[in-house]
């Protein structure tokens, strides 16, 4: 099967006009910066003398520029662009930067384009020969026709973005303006620097750092064009100039790294909107390809390890509501024995892994195709061992997750398996039109549900991690999918803080763990509004009742829940049950790590764990 689903997400770029100087030696030190962006192709493209000159290869930058020397490329003024996540073998057509039929423009593109087939279909239309398969070439065959027809850099530039859907951080370069960069962007970070000898511009603040203390922060919706002397903004729809002021930045390169946070599990937890609206762009092509494999098989196990595993568990509560499909989550290091005597041609496995390297999963995988069964993945590390061994995957657009803890690229998963679990119903008949647009709505609105929660909760969860961060235990509980929920927040207390925590399902804990219930033993309850609410009360009770400690996660305006709670951490209304954990969970990665740092420990590092778990 060749239907490997892979998309450009995260990448790197970089530019600067300067005054004088290399531009390009300048370059491949600030992608060397960006690398962490993205490592599996780059390239640089300067202009000198009326000319465009590009270097570009597949492979990592030193190895790159082994084989072709960046640093001879001529010009004080240049961009370039370091790749990560694409379709199958990275090429050399398909590294950055790209450009139009006849030289005129070189551009750099971070982002995701959703209508380029159309955009493509009808440039080809028109005699444009295209040289790569990614979605950014539709810009410089854009920008091309407006160059073309006489239109300044700026104003090309302006009329190919009106035209696109998706996201983008942009930058263009064309020998026929030859001292300027048009750079451009749109839920794609880009930030300009101003230095002594000129000005730069770079998808984050760190790589900027060595240039430069002084910052122009790009909005949604900005274009600016940048020359040795400075910069100016407008709004892309319609050329209004903005004032967009310079900032001093006093942060040292380590700390804007994290983004001015004190950690980077933190950052990754206040990035979750953004990575869970990246991955919801994930083509519908890939979805498709995974559905149909799911749709021809007799037995489907989602298998995985650790928050992963988590994730298994509330996506099988998804399929089994939103598409009736019997999947059965197991842990990938039980998998062979609980489930090796029942795998055949006509069996899936769909493996979830952050790292995509994860040995136990590894494993599980290769015994699973040793038998004939299909294998699909979600992933957020694109070329990492599980996309090579799965007949389809899908990554996560996370970005990379430097906490050991995973966060963000949890919600993501959630976020995979809903559309999933949406586009499945809907084929299967089980979902009526209706009900699955409204469903769909609701998915697609979760990034902003998460932003208003990671907005209200923040001070009120750290309030609570630190009144609680000596007790000796824990109970997570809660019922249907937000199971999965209840024990994500408890390996997230125990993972960074140390702190004994359970998570268990609400009603079976009369069987055995309310035995340990004594006074003040605090029990975190999530009890989103619908079907469980009804039965979780009582279990809310049944623990009060022996004098436990009640923290809630629960719909922002129940009272009832409130007046039940020692403290009540309320999230925004009206979010579906099947949708809840993606936005639930947040408060309680927050509960973790707000634990943690108050006991002295370091979250991102947690003692005896490591981020990819490659022995079984
Ligand atoms: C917990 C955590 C681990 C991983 C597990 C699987 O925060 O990060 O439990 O979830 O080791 O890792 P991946 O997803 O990379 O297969």
């Amino acid at each position: 099967m060749s239907a490997k689903g892979a998309y450009q997400g995260l990448c790197g770029i970089f530019g600067c006009t300067l005054i004088n100087g290399s531009a390009a030696i300048i370059i491949h030190e600030g992608l060397k910066k960006l690398e962490y962006r993205g490592y599996d192709s780059a390239g640089l493209a300067t202009v000198h003398e009326g000319k465009l000159y590009v270097k570009k290869g597949k492979g990592k930058i030193d190895e790159i520029h082994r084989l072709l020397n960046f640093d001879d490329l001529p010009g004080h003024v240049g961009i370039g662009h370091t790749r990560w996540a694409t379709h199958g073998a990275p090429s050399p057509q398909n590294a950055h930067p790209h450009s139009d039929c006849h030289g005129l423009v070189a551009v750099v593109h971070n982002g995701i384009i959703e209508n380029f087939h159309q955009l493509k279909e009808e440039l080809e239309a028109k005699g444009h020969v295209f040289k790569s398969r990614t979605d950014t070439e539709v810009i410089c065959h854009l920008v091309e026709e407006g160059l073309e027809e006489g239109l300044s850099l700026k104003e090309a530039v302006k009329r190919a973005l009106l035209k696109l859907s998706g996201s983008f951080a942009v930058a263009v370069v064309s020998p026929l303006e030859p001292d300027k960069i048009v750079c451009a962007r749109k839920e794609c970070p880009l930030v300009l620097g101003l230095g002594e000898n000129g000005t730069f511009f770079s998808s984050d603040l760190p790589a900027l750092l060595w240039l430069t203390n002084k910052a122009v922060f790009l909005y949604d919706g900005d274009l600016a064009v940048i020359s040795p002397q400075g910069y100016s903004v407008e709004r892309i729809e319609n050329g209004e100039p903005v004032d967009r002021a310079v900032e001093l930045v006093s942060w040292s390169p380590e700390q804007a790294e994290k983004g001015g946070f004190p950690h980077f599990m933190l950052k990754e937890i206040y990035e979750q909107p953004q990575a869970v609206r990246n991955t919801l762009r994930a083509p519908r092509s890939y979805l498709e390809n995974m559905c149909s494999v799911i749709e021809g098989s007799s037995k489907l196990y989602l298998v995985a390890c650790g928050t992963s595993y988590h994730a298994c568990l509330a996506g099988s509560y998804m399929l089994s509501r939103l598409a009736a499909i019997d999947a059965k989550p197991i842990l990938a290091s039980e998998f062979s024995e609980w489930c090796g005597n029942l795998i055949d041609e006509k069996t899936t496995l769909l493996a979830l892994s952050q790292s995509g390297e994860t040995a136990d999963t590894l494993d599980a995988i290769k015994m699973a195709l040793e038998k004939g069964a299909k294998v699909l993945s979600i992933t957020n590390v694109m070329g990492s061992s599980i996309t090579r061994l799965s007949h389809v995957y899908i990554g996560t657009q996370a970005g990379p997750e430097v906490g050991v803890a995973a966060t963000k690229t949890f919600t993501s998963q959630l976020a995979i398996l809903a559309q999933l679990s949406l586009m499945l119903g809907l084929r299967r008949g089980i979902l009526e039109a209706e009900e699955h647009r409204a469903l769909q709505e609701a998915l697609l609105n979760v990034p902003k549900v998460m932003d208003f929660c990671l907005g209200n909760v923040g001070q009120l969860v750290k309030s609570i991690a630190l009144r609680y961060a000596y007790a000796p235990s824990f109970y997570f509980l809660s019922r249907g999918i937000n199971v999965a929920t209840a024990l994500e927040g408890a390996l997230k207390l125990k993972e960074i803080s140390y702190i004994h925590a359970e998570g268990y399902p609400a009603g079976e804990s009369k069987h055995g763990p309310i035995a340990l219930i004594e006074e003040g033993f605090p029990c975190v309850f999530i009890v989103p509004k619908g079907e469980v609410r009804g039965r979780l009360l009582g279990n809310v009770m049944e623990m009060k009742t022996r004098g436990a400690s009640i923290i809630s996660v629960a719909e922002e305006d129940d009272e009832e829940v409130k007046a039940f709670s020692q403290d009540f951490i309320g999230v925004p209304s009206g979010l579906p049950e099947v949708l809840s954990p993606i936005v639930y969970v947040v408060p309680l990665q927050l509960l973790a790590y707000y634990a943690a740092v108050a006991r002295g420990n370091d979250p991102d590092k947690p003692r005896n764990l490591a981020k990819s778990v490659t022995v079984t």
